[in-house]
């Protein structure tokens, strides 16, 4: 595949200085597939201690922002601030938003375009929930969760897509290579219908839930799985199997 494969830790709300600066010393002093983008999502607290420990080759991502460039919004964090701690990317619409805090795909996508216009990288999770699996409405989710990103979205290259189902993450229950694959492809197939076909072929779509080191080999080669965002493993010296899944 012609695109960069894509490793994402979302440390979500874990770790201190301690235990995360144990594990920045094991991902500055491991041999990491040099053809592999790495980011690690921090919480907003710790932006400025990740970028400053973590090796210039791992990227620092937040987990959240908010849609406007500053103001009265109590307990919120804007892409230029984020930007100012170093960090480039910006994970939005993850699950727990949407369902723990009630994001809404309206929401999401004004976050997606403010984020975008200021310069950082998006990677804009989407997922169905296991009462949606099940009543085979898969598809028509995360099209619908996709629908509202892609509206907000003017250069595609800052873009990482994320699909998550909602019944994998933190369950230890992986989508099989098989389940993943076939949602990647009907991504690719909705973004070529709906945007375009060198966006449907350059776009990075990357599966999360309950990625470990076990998993991560027959996921990473999928035809379309181009990388991972990972929670619960990224937090452990795992996490270095996990981004050299393609060595
Ligand atoms: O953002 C990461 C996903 O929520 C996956 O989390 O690997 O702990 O299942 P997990």
């Amino acid at each position: 595949s012609p695109r960069k494969f894509f490793v994402g830790g979302n440390w979500k709300m874990n770790g201190d200085k301690q235990s995360l600066g144990d594990l920045i010393n094991v991902l500055n002093t491991a041999q990491l597939h040099p053809d592999t983008e790495v980011v690690c999502g921090a919480p907003s607290i710790y932006l400025d201690f990740a970028r400053a420990n973590l090796n210039p080759r791992i990227s620092v991502a937040a987990q959240n922002c908010y849609k406007v460039p500053k103001g009265a919004f109590t307990g919120e964090i804007s892409p230029a601030m984020i930007k100012d701690c170093g960090a480039e990317w910006v994970i939005l619409g993850h699950s727990e938003r949407r369902h723990i805090f009630g994001e809404s795909d309206e929401l999401i996508g004004q976050k997606v375009a403010h984020a975008l216009e200021s310069g950082l990288g998006v990677i804009a999770c989407i997922g169905e929930k296991l009462d949606e699996r099940e009543a085979g409405i898969t598809e028509k989710v995360v099209f619908a969760q996709t629908q509202a990103i892609a509206d907000n979205v003017k250069d595609w290259s800052k873009v990482v897509l994320a699909y998550e189902p909602v019944w994998a993450i933190g369950t230890g229950k992986t989508a099989s290579p098989q389940q993943a694959q076939e949602v990647h492809d009907k991504l690719r197939q909705w973004l070529k219908a709906n945007v375009s076909d060198a966006v449907a072929d350059s776009v990075r779509i990357i599966y999360g839930g309950s990625v470990t080191g076990g998993t991560c080999k027959e996921l990473g080669s999928q035809k379309d799985v181009d990388g991972f965002l990972v929670g619960g493993a990224s937090l452990k010296p795992e996490f270095v199997d996990i981004i050299n899944a393609r060595a």
